[in-house]
């Protein structure tokens, strides 16, 4: 699991124990994949807790993750999902990996919720595309991507669609660890991530917000 960028091991542990508990299917998620060599790839508990009130606060009933892995973010955006709306609640979980999903499900069923969650297998820009050609539009109320950063773009402009009026959409690691912020760094992915942040904060389509949570989460609404 990642941790909040700039904060040390201390306040890290404060942030988590002044967050609700998570789920003891939650728990098993992170704890496991922990264990894992690619584990930096999970979102932090506190970023979990932040999206799940981000979920509350839109009172998500149809959403989108592009980025499953092993399926924390999900789930934690599932669980208020579905206290809030129950099995009509839906969120579409998109990946390349049917390997990674396979593990995922198994927390999502662990958790209660793998009745609203739809997995979609395959390159989440052609997904995204088939989610909009299924009618999705203009219907989604959140939005999480946290896949390959040079798609980034092409995740905003189907985003832009498939979101209704209000509807968030949050991108992870626009922060890259500092790289963004560091004239000296130039490759494909921190490119992509500062192309995005400067897309979104001179878009009038959307209200936003750049926050350092995580490493960090840029945050766009749609007007
Ligand atoms: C950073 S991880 C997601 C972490 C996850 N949100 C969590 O908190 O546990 C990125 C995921 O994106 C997936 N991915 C990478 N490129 C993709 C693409 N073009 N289409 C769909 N998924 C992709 C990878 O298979 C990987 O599972």
């Amino acid at each position: 699991m990642s941790r909040s960028i700039g904060l040390d091991a201390t306040l890290t542990d404060y942030v988590r124990r002044a967050n609700p508990a998570e789920s003891a299917a939650l728990k098993r998620c992170r704890e496991e994949t922990d264990g894992r060599q690619d584990a930096m790839m999970q979102i932090s508990p506190e970023q979990g807790a932040f999206m799940k009130m981000m979920a509350r606060m839109v009172d998500a009933k149809i959403a989108v993750e592009v980025g499953v892995f092993t399926g924390y973010s999900a789930m934690a955006v599932a669980e208020t999902m579905k206290e809030r709306h129950g099995s009509k609640a839906r969120l579409y979980a998109c990946d390349v990996s049917d390997e990674l999903v396979g593990i995922a499900e198994g927390y999502w069923n662990e958790g209660g919720v793998a009745d609203i969650i739809q997995p979609v297998i395959g390159d989440a820009r052609e997904s995204l595309i088939g989610l909009i050609n299924d009618g999705l539009v203009e219907s989604v109320d959140m939005m999480f991507v946290d896949a390959d950063k040079t798609s980034y773009p092409d995740y905003y402009t189907a985003g832009m669609t498939l979101l209704r009026p209000g509807g968030v959409m949050l991108f992870d690691n626009v922060l890259w660890n500092g790289s963004v912020a560091d004239p000296a760094k130039s490759d494909p992915d921190t490119d992509a991530l500062r192309a995005i942040a400067e897309k979104v904060n001179n878009d009038p389509r959307v209200d936003n917000a750049f926050t350092a949570i995580g490493d960090g989460l840029l945050i766009a609404m749609k007007r």
